[in-house]
């Protein structure tokens, strides 16, 4: 079964996907750590952020691959070729970067058929901006998740503070504005909730909410299939 949880930066997506991947026994899949590799791999070989075919040369050429650590559930490092990008793809500069590479058509079917190879077939909770509507339109199961643009803000100025990153709350809204907007007027593949998604707004609610909402979901989706609840 596919869960597809699609949202802006910072409605809560990452955390709620892995905590419901973890609750329910599934997979997690951050297909924006996918695009957030290539974006640091074109800045480290200085490749013009907004040339496709070099972009999309490195996309083709590259497999992002997630690895579990000994005793972990969950996947924690992320890397690109030969190159692990962990900590690289959480940084302010690749925050700037990857919505440039996330426009390109051609870097986006190359991670489109990168993704559907990890997930396809499998128990999956994937996590992303196009999923429910353009790499699984077919998922059992399509959250929406939203959260007022100040909220998400507060959150990611907080998760940058704790990776050491002293950013100030204005200049991470209007990042956050800047992508929103990028990310939802591209060509391809724009932000947007499926139509048969189930729109969230996490902004009042806590992590175990939005999860225990998911949960639901996913049993009456089973029991619609006939299947275990
Ligand atoms: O979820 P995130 O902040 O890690 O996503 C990073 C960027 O990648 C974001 O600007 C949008 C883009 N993205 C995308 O275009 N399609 C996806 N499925 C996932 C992320």
């Amino acid at each position: 079964m596919i869960v597809a949880i699609d949202g802006p930066a910072g409605s809560g997506k990452s955390t709620t996907a892995k905590l419901a991947a973890e609750r329910l026994g599934f997979r997690y899949l951050d297909t924006g750590a996918m695009y957030r590799a290539i974006a640091v791999r074109a800045l480290a070989e200085r490749l013009d952020l907004d040339d496709e075919a070099g972009v999309t040369s490195l996309a083709q050429r590259e497999r992002v691959l997630f690895a579990h650590e000994e005793g972990s559930a969950l996947p924690t490092r992320v890397t690109i070729g030969a190159h692990d990008v962990t900590a690289a793809i959480r940084t302010p500069e690749a925050d700037a970067a990857v919505s440039h590479v996330a426009r390109l058509a051609r870097v986006r079917e190359a991670m489109l058929a990168q993704q559907r190879s990890i997930a396809e077939g499998r128990d999956v909770v994937v996590e992303g901006r196009d999923i429910g509507t353009v790499v699984f339109p077919q998922a059992e199961v399509k959250v929406y998740l939203t959260a007022s643009p100040h909220e998400r803000a507060r959150r990611r100025t907080a998760e940058q503070a704790e990776r050491g990153h002293a950013v100030e709350h204005e200049e991470v809204l209007e990042s956050i504005e800047r992508r929103d907007e990028i990310d939802s007027t591209r060509e391809v593949a724009p932000l947007q909730a499926a139509e048969d998604a189930v729109e969230l707004d996490s902004t009042e609610l806590s992590v175990d909410e939005v999860v225990d909402a998911i949960e639901a979901l996913v049993h009456s989706a089973r029991s619609a299939a006939g299947g275990p609840r």
